[in-house]
């Protein structure tokens, strides 16, 4: 009896010393402001949610994980495991967006907490309690965390899992805000504009979607229900698949006595640009002719479109005061915008000798990064990222019919 009374009391013990300190680390999690929640706190009763995240590019978002964000932070700003940093005087505006956690701190070493680098986090977002729009009434831009208001305490979501009225987040305290989580202004804070700092506009997605006219919300393309649960893969530009779901390209050719007459047609399908985002993505397309042996007999280009078939390139062009091709961060003005407008439908025509031609092929390529940009990322671990995407093929056959 004596023994087991002894037995009895070691587990009780145990068991309260496990459990007081797991009421413990619920405790401290609860204390914790929550732009400091991990997102590996989140990850275990989440799984699948965390683990669509961390592939995402929000999950990479900052200059310690983004090679191409990284590269212009560190020419732009300087090195992103310093504190202190400024930009003509004020804190860096890159981090609202990029590193959200670290801005709300005004922190510039994005390694003095892993937060800081977990970039566009669950609680980045799931923090949301207002949107107040970018344009200040004094005229400026408001980015990133500026643009929103964020709840320290309590957790926000789309509502559309409480089970019922007294439904309440296991783990933290929650509130639901479809106004933010349904609608497309849980995005608009980091997404609709920026400018570099001589005012030239690098990014505006936001704006080229209100130019579209219609309501066209983020989340249905962005966030779209996979297997039950809305998908947090956040997939863009560094998706070949999810960019060649905006263009619908199509080819027709009429054969004359010497000539192949052909028409392209090029179809963006968003209600954003084609492509959009930042300003050096780009799509080109190329027309080749092959013989019966396979062996290509003539093209539309020999080289890059971008030099000898500028209409078949689809770019958003910057320059300086020369209107000599500027990088984003030092650009004047703009010099062109040959990308596709919101639903805008272009056609490319080519006439093309005959040849022994019996098959041309147009393809689509899309480029994370410009031509001259590439050299910088030359590194084998950035093959990836330097690498033109087929996102659309398009192919005729010619009929040889009367030919010799
Ligand atoms: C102890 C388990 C647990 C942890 C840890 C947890 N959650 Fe949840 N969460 C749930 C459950 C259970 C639900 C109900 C729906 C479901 O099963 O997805 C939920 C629902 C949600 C919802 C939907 C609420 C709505 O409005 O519909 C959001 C958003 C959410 N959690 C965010 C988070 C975030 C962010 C973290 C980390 C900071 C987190 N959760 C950590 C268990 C957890
Ligand atoms: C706190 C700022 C912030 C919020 C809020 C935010 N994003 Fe992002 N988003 C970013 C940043 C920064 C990147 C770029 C990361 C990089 O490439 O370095 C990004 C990347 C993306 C990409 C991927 C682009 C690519 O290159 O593949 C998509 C798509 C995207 N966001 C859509 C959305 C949508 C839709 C929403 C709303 C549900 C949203 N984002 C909310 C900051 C944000
Ligand atoms: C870019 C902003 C953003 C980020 C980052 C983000 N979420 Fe969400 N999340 C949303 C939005 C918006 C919804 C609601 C979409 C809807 O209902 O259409 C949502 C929905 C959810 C839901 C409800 C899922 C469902 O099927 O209804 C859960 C749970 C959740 N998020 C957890 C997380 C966790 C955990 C993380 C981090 C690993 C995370 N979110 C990161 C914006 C975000
Ligand atoms: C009809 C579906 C659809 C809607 C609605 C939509 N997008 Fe997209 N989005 C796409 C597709 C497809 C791509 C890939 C092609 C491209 O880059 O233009 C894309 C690309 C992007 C990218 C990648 C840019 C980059 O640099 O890699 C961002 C960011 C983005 N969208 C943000 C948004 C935001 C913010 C909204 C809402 C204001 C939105 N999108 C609405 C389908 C959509
Ligand atoms: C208003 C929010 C915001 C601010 C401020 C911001 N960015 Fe971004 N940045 C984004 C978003 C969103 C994307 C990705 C989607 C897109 O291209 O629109 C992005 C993408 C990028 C990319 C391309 C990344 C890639 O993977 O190809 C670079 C480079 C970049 N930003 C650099 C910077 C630098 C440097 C600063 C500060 C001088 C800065 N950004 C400030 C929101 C912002």
């Amino acid at each position: 009896m004596l023994d087991m009374n002894h037995v009895t009391r070691f587990y009780t013990l145990l068991i309260l010393l496990f459990l007081s300190s797991s009421i413990n680390t619920v405790l401290a999690q609860k204390k914790e402001p929550l732009h400091l929640v991990s997102a590996k706190e989140c990850k275990a009763c989440h799984e699948e949610i965390y683990s669509q995240w961390k592939g995402s590019m929000h999950a990479n978002s900052t200059a310690l994980k983004d090679p191409i964000h990284g590269a212009f932070y560190k020419a732009v700003i300087g090195n992103p495991k310093e504190e202190g940093l400024k930009k003509k005087d004020k804190y860096p505006v890159c981090l609202q967006c990029h590193a959200p956690a670290a801005a709300k701190d005004g922190k510039t070493n994005l390694a003095a907490l892993p937060v800081y680098n977990e970039g566009v986090n669950c609680v980045a977002c799931h923090t949301i309690t207002k949107f107040k729009g970018t344009k200040k009434a004094s005229g400026g831009l408001r980015l990133g965390t500026k643009a929103y208001e964020f709840s320290e305490s309590s957790l926000q979501g789309p509502g559309t899992n409480h089970s019922g009225p007294d439904w309440e987040h296991p783990l933290f305290e929650n509130s639901a805000n479809p106004d933010i989580f349904k609608t497309s202004a849980v995005c608009m804070g980091c997404h609709d504009q920026r400018k570099n700092s001589n005012k030239v506009a690098l990014c505006q997605t936001g704006g080229e979607i209100a130019s579209s006219g219609g309501s066209n919300n983020c989340l249905s393309c962005h966030m779209p229900v996979v297997n039950g649960k809305v998908d947090h893969s956040l997939l863009g530009g560094h998706s070949a698949k999810m960019v060649s779901k905006g263009l619908l390209m199509t080819m027709s050719t009429v054969t004359r006595n010497n000539t192949l007459d052909v028409s392209i047609k090029l179809t963006n399908q968003l209600p954003h640009n084609f492509p959009t985002g930042a300003p050096f993505r780009n799509v080109y397309v190329r027309l080749t002719g092959y013989d019966k042996e396979g062996q290509v007999v003539w093209s539309s280009s020999q080289s890059h479109p971008a030099q000898d078939d500028k209409k078949a390139m689809f770019m958003y062009s910057l320059g300086d005061k020369e209107g000599k091709p500027a990088p984003p961060p030092k650009a004047t003005q703009v010099l062109g915008d040959t990308r596709l407008k919101p639903h805008e439908t272009r056609k490319l025509l080519y006439s093309v000798p005959k040849m022994k031609i019996i098959k041309l092929r147009a393809v689509a390529y899309y480029d994370l990064l410009l031509p001259p940009m590439k050299k910088k990322f030359s590194k084998p671990e950035h093959k990836e990222l330097v690498t033109s995407k087929i996102i659309a093929v398009s192919e005729n056959s010619i009929d040889l019919v009367g030919r010799k």
